[in-house]
């Protein structure tokens, strides 16, 4: 399958699992199309159109044309120098490796991360926190993370990737919509006595089996194994980055009982301590795992020679359905 093509299905997939509407998610593009009909000089030169048809502002193809024929991927959770230089090597042996799919963004997905945090407003409404509420805390982590981003050296792995002739390209927001889907029907949605019989249906999970195994299991950040759960909620999941600390107060007051969370900083730590609030720090890199492997799952059926490289915290997990 062409590089486009592909990767263009991974976003219909993104935006399929995701926690806004299909009509609001298109609403969202028919805008940002309409604007750049508006612009003029500058402006239209610099903007990015990518944005009239593609939600993710984290997840873009970063390097080659799109036109490459794609079928052996070499997948990692994060990829910079040292991993495309992995590439090479392996490729250099023998391994076929056709493109690199990069979960944690970089090169221009990375420089746009914060743009996809708004989606972060939604999936609090879903647990029933007011959209103005979310919205007004949620706007200066935005602008922190733009700053603190602008800094970085943000094209090395793409120029890497050119440089030793691979087509990259980064699903972000895509699979973590996809484990936030997951997260929700399959450990949210149930009866828990408590806490260690959650942590126990996680464990089910056969990402979560092999990072435990590995000595990276899901644990108990806030709360015991004998607490009871109240309401859960994988709220952690999606989203960019980690959202601001008020977030933990305005899903107590709405009746979230446990978070479930891929990484949750001390700040957060402490405003689950003091509004009562569980929180289960399910293993970060078996939880990106699930969402690239759901993506795989269903690009696999599409495109029957697709081989990957497990690299850089990877872990192939094949669902059948
Ligand atoms: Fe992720
Ligand atoms: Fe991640």
């Amino acid at each position: 399958m062409k590089l486009q093509k592909l990767f263009a299905r991974a976003v219909a997939i993104g935006m399929e699992a995701d926690p806004r509407s299909k009509k609001s998610l298109e609403k969202m593009l028919k805008k940002q199309k309409d604007r750049y009909q508006k612009l003029e000089g500058k402006e239209k030169e610099l903007f990015d159109q990518e944005r009239t048809w593609n939600p993710y502002s984290d997840s873009r193809i970063i390097a080659g044309t799109g036109e490459e024929d794609v079928t052996h991927l070499m997948v990692g959770i994060d990829v910079e120098t040292q991993e495309v230089l992995l590439a090479d090597r392996l490729r250099e042996k023998g391994t076929k490796i056709d493109c690199l799919l990069i979960h944690h963004p970089e090169g221009r997905a990375l420089a746009d991360l914060d743009k996809v945090m708004a989606l972060q407003v939604d999936v609090l409404e879903l647990v029933g926190v007011p959209v103005n509420h979310s919205e007004a805390n949620l706007r200066p982590r935005m602008d922190k993370v733009w700053r603190a981003i602008h800094a970085d050296n943000l094209f090395r792995t793409e120029r890497a990737a050119e440089l030793l002739g691979f087509p990259a390209f980064c699903c972000h927001t895509i699979t973590d919509n996809l484990v936030w889907q997951f997260m929700e029907k399959t450990i949210s949605n149930h009866e828990y006595d408590d806490l260690g019989e959650l942590l126990k249906a996680i464990l089910e999970i056969p990402e979560y089996a092999e990072y435990a195994r590995k000595g990276n299991p899901p644990i108990i950040v806030n709360g015991g194994r004998s607490g009871r759960t109240g309401k859960i909620a994988a709220t952690e999941f999606t989203g960019g980055t980690n959202g601001p600390e008020e977030f933990l107060e305005s899903q107590s007051r709405a009746g979230v009982g446990t978070i479930l969370t891929m990484h949750a900083t001390e700040k957060t730590l402490e405003e689950a301590k003091k509004h009562h609030v569980n929180m289960v720090q399910c293993s970060h890199m078996a939880s990106d795992s699930i969402g690239i492997n759901l993506l795989l799952d269903i690009l696999a059926k599409e495109e029957k020679r697709l081989t990957v490289t497990e690299a850089s915290g990877f872990v192939r997990v094949k669902r059948k359905k």
